[in-house]
């Protein structure tokens, strides 16, 4: 018999599609294993705040199909000094919480990670975020939902670019990451990407504009937000000044791509984690995220999850660039 009774679970840094999911089976498999759930409000400013609240089976029915998180989010600043972690410390400690599942990223992680340096509840990580930019983990819940957001969009952008002939700049999320970009551009035949992970791409748009065989097609450029060259406004300014026969329009999708109905691969990626985190807290791990590498479950140490990079699949850029010559 587990000695656990009684877990936590909570969302925590930007939302992403699939956290309901992930909710929903966090809670199912405890009550399946005839534990209670408590539900933190606000990520850690909940746990601070006591924003607690009961959680059964049907509280969690009809949200696997939905975006957001029921649990709402925050970025919590308190929990970053020793005084807030402390207080949510008594707080998770006067309510018996045995365990605690947190759905997030690299900031949640990095918070679950010192919290249980100094504490002895132990927390297990679920990845769940757009930007996939998270080691241990061959996928973030999300990320794909995003993925397919952007490439609806962007279909939508080539067929005016083609229309009047014109350049895109279209600008999507990963503040320090090219996931989003790199298998977007892929997938929406885009004859550039500009991703914070490679130097140089804009030498390689000029390179193609140059051998003057774009000049009466649609042109899209994909630029992750985060890319060193500046974002679409910016690279686009570049641009018009080098190439003023190119007529050059800006797209930035902004927070459309956090939002929206799952897609069932992330339904079904929430479902096997939020599963796999509970079967690890009965297991007695600790200040560990489960991920699925190879379409494995597997357990990387937050250590190691928040500290390694994760690099972007260098065959996909090769292959980008082939395909788009
Ligand atoms: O981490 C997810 C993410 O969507 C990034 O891609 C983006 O840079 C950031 O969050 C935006 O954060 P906020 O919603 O706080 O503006």
């Amino acid at each position: 018999m587990t000695k656990f009774k009684k877990i936590a679970v909570l969302t925590s840094g930007g939302d992403a599609p699939g956290m309901n999911a992930a909710i929903r089976a966090v809670v199912r498999t405890a009550v399946y294993n005839k534990l209670e759930v408590i539900g933190i409000r606000e990520g850690y400013k909940g746990m601070i705040e006591k924003l607690f609240t009961p959680l059964w089976s049907h509280d969690v029915s009809d949200i696997i199909q939905r975006g957001g998180t029921i649990l709402k989010t925050a970025r919590c600043k308190e929990f970053k000094s020793e005084e807030g972690r402390k207080t949510a410390y008594d707080n998770l400690r006067e309510l018996n919480i045995d365990g605690v599942v947190v759905i997030g990223g690299d900031g949640s992680f990095t918070g679950a990670r010192i919290f249980n340096e100094e504490y002895e509840i132990p927390f297990v990580g679920i990845p769940g975020t757009i930007d996939n930019d998270i080691y241990g983990t061959d996928y973030t819940i999300g990320y794909d939902t995003a993925l397919n957001t952007v490439v609806e969009a962007v279909d939508k952008i080539r067929d005016t670019a083609s229309a009047h002939t014109r350049m895109f700049f279209v600008e999507v999320m990963g503040a320090e990451a090219g996931f989003i970009a790199l298998r977007s551009g892929i997938a929406t035949g885009a004859e550039a990407i500009i991703i914070p992970e490679t130097r140089n791409e804009g030498d390689k748009l000029s390179k193609l504009l140059d051998g003057g065989t774009r000049q009466n097609a649609s042109n899209l450029v994909i630029v992750a937000e985060g890319d060193e060259e500046g974002g679409a406004y910016a690279l686009a300014e570049r641009y018009k000044k080098l190439y003023p026969d190119y007529e050059i329009r800006i797209t930035v999708l902004g927070h459309l791509q956090r939002g929206g109905s799952p897609s069932a691969f992330d339904r079904v990626t929430a479902s096997r984690l939020g599963y796999a985190a509970v079967e690890a807290l009965m297991d007695d791990q600790k200040c560990v995220m489960v991920g699925i590498q190879s379409n494995k479950v597997s357990l990387t140490p937050f250590r190691k999850a928040v500290k390694l990079h994760k690099d972007v699949n260098r065959d996909l850029l090769y292959i980008q660039e082939v395909l788009s010559s």
